[in-house]
């Protein structure tokens, strides 16, 4: 199967990128976007060149280090899979491809498909973490969680943090990513410590480094974990209450 591909190639933060076009043509409908990379790093690495880079580290969906855009759209056509998960078959034996990184002035390109996402990691420290004086490890059942809120508690935690959601808001948000940690969190009972400090935190640091959400909702169409639009409410539902009640939890 024979596969033409315009790969996007920028080598440092600050030089203009370009599109460089190749040819796979012993792909296979078997093979994942990233098995597709590195057939093609093979191919160029036998005629002398530089690689393609790009991240990965478990290709099973479940540490979000990958993330491209294919023909616009951030992880590729199937939607909500990591573009490790993202197979040829799937999407109709393409004969072309455009591979370019995430897209979002929060996240500078590094090299070729890399992307620079420190800016979730900001979010998430100043989230912090629940600072609970827990002594010995207690009993499992020693602190009630109702079942229903586990498994909803469970549901928000399932972000794997790719920044897919931002890439593909047109305002490059990041409200579905905080809301999934303020929701996952606030459920809970530990988590409700703090919970109002962590709310204002996020929160200024969604304001300063991504783009307002107009509830486009582009970011669930390409989420890999599923998380619903609902998180976005939670942002909004966890700032006002720390500002009704005035304090930090
Ligand atoms: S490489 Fe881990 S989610 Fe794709």
């Amino acid at each position: 199967m024979r596969i033409e591909l315009e790969i996007w190639r920028q080598d440092d933060p600050s030089s203009p990128g370009r599109f460089e076009s190749h040819v796979v043509s012993d792909a296979v409908p078997e093979m994942s976007l990233l098995e597709l990379l590195d057939r093609l790093n093979d191919q160029i690495a036998d005629a002398g060149g530089e690689p393609v880079q790009f991240e990965s580290d478990c290709r099973e969906g479940a540490c979000g280090a990958c993330g491209v855009t294919v023909d616009d759209v951030p992880h590729g056509p199937v939607p909500n899979t990591p573009s490790c998960r993202q197979h040829l078959r799937d999407f109709g034996n393409p004969e072309r491809l455009r591979i370019e990184p995430l897209r979002s002035a929060s996240f500078p390109v590094v090299r070729d498909l890399v992307v620079d996402r420190t800016a979730l990691d900001r979010l998430i420290e100043a989230g912090g973490h629940v600072d609970v004086m827990a002594g010995t490890a207690a009993d499992a059942d020693q602190l009630l969680i109702g079942h229903e809120d586990a498994e909803r508690a469970l549901d928000f935690a399932a972000c794997i943090g790719c920044g897919a959601c931002v890439a593909a808001c047109p305002n490059g948000a990041a409200h579905l990513f905080a809301g999934a940690k303020l929701a996952h969190l606030a459920l809970l009972p530990h988590g409700k410590l703090e919970r109002g400090r962590r709310a204002k935190a996020m929160v200024e640091v969604l304001e300063t480094e991504f783009g307002p959400c107009g509830t486009y909702g582009s970011c669930v169409e390409v989420c890999p974990a599923g998380i619903p639009l609902e998180a976005v409410a939670a942002v909004h539902r966890e700032r006002l209450r720390r500002v009704w009640r005035g304090r930090a939890d």
